[in-house]
Formats: structure tokens, C-alpha cells, sequence
């Protein structure tokens, strides 16, 4: 299934790249948006995604995580789709599962724009969208148009769904909150990812903080189980910062762990600006979170300490940018990988190189 990966690579690299990157002005949102209704138009159409498939998919290694089995250990991590317009779409690119959202329980427009900026001599984005996106109702709306239910398959892939707090609602009002959104989405979703680290929403980590993160741990974990009505709760990971200290993660795995939390997802973006190369640091002073090869050592230390800290199943995510970084996240204990800025810079070859090195190191 798939062209080969070196052959993937060079056409990404040297024809769609260049396309994309230079078309709509250059604006990343503006070809992000037309890229993800294209893709939403391919998802619709079997034979578009059969096809697309025979060009970009791929294969790897599968794993069961949290009870949910996994095709393979290469995810899309959240914020591409975020209101999951092309849910069907991300199989065709050789993904093993896909994280839709964040979303909110109420719609919110986000931030003023441009609120996305390419840094490509450093191979990395800064972003503060903000949660722009459609609501957990929209989001459910669209999933039930197309089919996708929890353990249905509907997607293809495993279907993940990571929902953060509404930007209008009080932090202590945080909990009701992301509490409709669970109830909202809940049967769309193969697990659910609790977005607390995001940089992009005032105040949002400091739910992160040991108390605030139990409190709403627990009230998530208990409306999992009511939802259920006497079934398998769905799985809900957390979603860390890469800006913690090992005390805060420290608190973060007690919390977790206590409540009955089925993972962690590492990491979210960063607010630090090292590793950056000279030709970006003009804009490196755009606020938002860093995401991409600079984030690579640090999202790999985050999930090693997790790696040695904790024995539940951790998600690795930021900057992997190449095969090697999917290895060594899976050597420092990740059960499974996600990619964002890695997949906008070197498109689905990215995902058949991991794959396929992932297939090959597990052979028994
Ligand atoms: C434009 C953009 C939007 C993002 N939106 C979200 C989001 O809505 N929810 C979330 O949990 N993470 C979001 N992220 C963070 C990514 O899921 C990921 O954790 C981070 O970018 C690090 O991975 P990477 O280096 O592979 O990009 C976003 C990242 C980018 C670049």
C-alpha cells in the first residue's frame, strides 16, 4: 500500500511543498483551511480515499493502548481537524489514529489573525489560534453525518477527540465545561483527550496544578462511567505542557493516576524559544507556542521522565521530524507517536518512514 517512502518524500518535498507553502499569499491558515475541505471532499468519496491511499498510505506496527487497538503507532495530533471535517480522510495518509478538535463546548472564533507563522529554516510553526472551532455539538453533528461512532471504526483509524475549556468561561467554572463537552462527544470518540496545556487560553495550565487538575480529572473520569451506563467508559488521556517542572509533572501523575486516567499525551507546545535557528529569530518573538524541531530533545526528555515515573501509556508528541525521532520517542517509553508540524513540513512520507522502520524493528 503506498508509493515508496523515498519516492513520497521527493514528491512532497520538491512538487506539493513548494505548492502549498507558496500559494494563498503564503497565509499557512489559508492553505491550511482550503487543504482541510479539500481533504474533507476526498474523505466523502471512497474511491478518492482508495486512491489517495495508493499513493500516501502506509502500514506499521499495531499495538492495543488503553483497550482500544491501533493499527499502527503513528497518530495526527490534535489542532489539524480541529471541528473533524476530514475525519475519514487521515487512513489514506498511513495514519494509525486521529485526534479531531480541540473543541469547546461552546463555538469560539479564537484569536485576531495571522495567528500562525512558519519558521522554516528551524523546521517549526508558532501558533496561537486559540481554540478557534466549531463547538463539541458541531463536532458531533459532523462525526454522526459521516458514520464515525466510538469502537465503529467509522474513521478507519481509532478516533480521538481533545477538548479544552471554553476561552469565556471562568477557570473555576472549568469543570461543568469541559464536562458537557465529554458528555458532547463522548459517543463519537474511541478516547478523549483532556487539553489543559494548551498557551493559547488564558490560564488554561494552571489546571495543570496538582488540586485543579484532580478535581477535574476525577469529575471526568466519574461522568465517564455514568456515560457508559454499566459498559467500558471511554479511555481519557491528558495532554501535558513541555513547560512544567518534574515537580508540576510529578503532580500531574498523581492526579492521574488517582483518578483513574487511561494515559498522557507529551507534549503540547512550547513557550520557550531555544534551539530556534538565526534566520527565525525575528520571528520568534510572535507570541504563541512553538511546535517543531525545536521542541524534539525537549518533548523526548518529558516523555522519558514519564517513561520512569509512571506505568500508564503516554502519547509522544512534538517535533518529530524524522524516523529517528519517532524511535527514540519510542524508546524513551511512548506506546504511540503523534505528528503535526513534522507532517507539515514533510507530508505522509514522514508517516511510511516511521511506519515502516516501526514494522520492521517489531518483527519478531
Ligand atoms: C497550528 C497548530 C494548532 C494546534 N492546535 C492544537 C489543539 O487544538 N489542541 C492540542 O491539543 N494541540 C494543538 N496543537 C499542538 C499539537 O497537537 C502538538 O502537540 C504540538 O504541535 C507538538 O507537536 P509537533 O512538534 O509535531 O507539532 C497545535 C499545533 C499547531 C502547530
Amino acid at each position: 500500500m503506498g508509493l515508496p517512502a523515498p519516492l513520497l518524500a521527493g514528491g512532497f518535498e520538491r512538487l506539493v511543498r513548494p505548492l502549498l507553502f507558496a500559494s494563498y499569499g503564503g497565509d499557512p491558515e489559508a492553505i491550511h483551511e482550503r487543504t482541510i475541505l479539500a481533504l474533507a471532499g476526498v474523505a466523502g468519496l471512497p474511491p478518492a480515499r482508495g486512491a489517495l491511499a495508493l499513493v500516501a498510505g502506509s502500514s506499521g506496527h499495531p499495538v492495543t493502548v488503553a483497550g482500544v487497538r491501533f493499527p499502527n503507532r503513528v497518530g495526527l495530533a490534535a489542532g489539524m481537524d480541529k471541528d473533524g471535517l476530514a475525519a475519514r480522510a487521515w487512513q489514506s495518509f498511513g495514519f494509525g489514529f486521529v485526534e479531531v478538535g480541540t473543541v469547546t463546548a461552546h463555538a469560539q472564533p479564537g484569536n485576531d489573525r495571522p495567528r500562525v507563522f512558519r519558521l522554516r529554516s528551524s523546521e517549526a510553526l508558532i501558533n496561537r489560534m486559540g481554540f478557534n472551532n466549531a463547538g463539541a455539538e458541531a463536532l458531533a453533528a459532523t462525526l454522526t453525518q459521516a458514520g464515525v461512532l466510538r469502537g465503529n471504526g467509522g474513521a478507519g483509524i481509532p478516533l480521538g477527540i481533545s477538548i479544552g475549556k471554553t476561552k469565556v468561561v471562568a477557570l473555576d467554572q472549568a469543570v461543568p465545561d469541559y464536562l458537557r463537552s465529554l458528555a458532547t462527544v463522548a459517543p463519537h470518540a474511541d478516547y478523549v483527550a483532556v487539553n489543559v496545556s494548551s498557551p493559547n487560553t488564558p490560564n488554561l495550565r494552571t489546571l495543570q496544578d496538582g488540586g485543579a487538575l484532580a478535581q477535574l480529572t476525577d469529575a471526568l473520569v466519574k461522568r465517564a462511567a455514568e456515560l457508559a451506563e454499566g459498559g467500558v467508559p471511554v479511555p481519557i488521556f491528558v495532554k501535558l505542557a513541555p513547560d512544567l517542572a518534574w515537580s508540576q509533572v510529578d503532580e500531574v501523575i498523581a492526579a492521574c493516576e488517582s483518578a483513574g486516567i487511561a494515559g498522557l499525551i507529551a507534549t503540547n507546545t512550547t513557550l520557550a524559544r531555544d534551539h530556534l535557528s538565526p534566520a527565525d529569530l525575528a520571528r520568534a518573538n510572535e507570541a504563541g507556542g512553538l511546535s517543531g524541531a525545536p521542541l524534539t530533545a525537549r518533548a523526548r526528555e518529558v516523555v522519558g521522565y514519564l517513561g520512569r515515573h509512571t506505568r500508564l501509556p503516554v502519547m509522544g508528541v512534538g517535533g518529530v521530524m524524522t524516523k529517528a525521532d519517532a524511535t527514540a520517542l519510542f524508546d524513551a517509553g511512548a506506546s504511540l507517536v503523534q505528528l503535526y508540524t513534522g507532517f507539515i513540513y514533510h507530508g505522509p512520507a514522514l508517516v511510511a518512514q516511521i511506519n515502516a522502520d516501526d514494522a520492521r524493528r517489531n518483527r519478531p
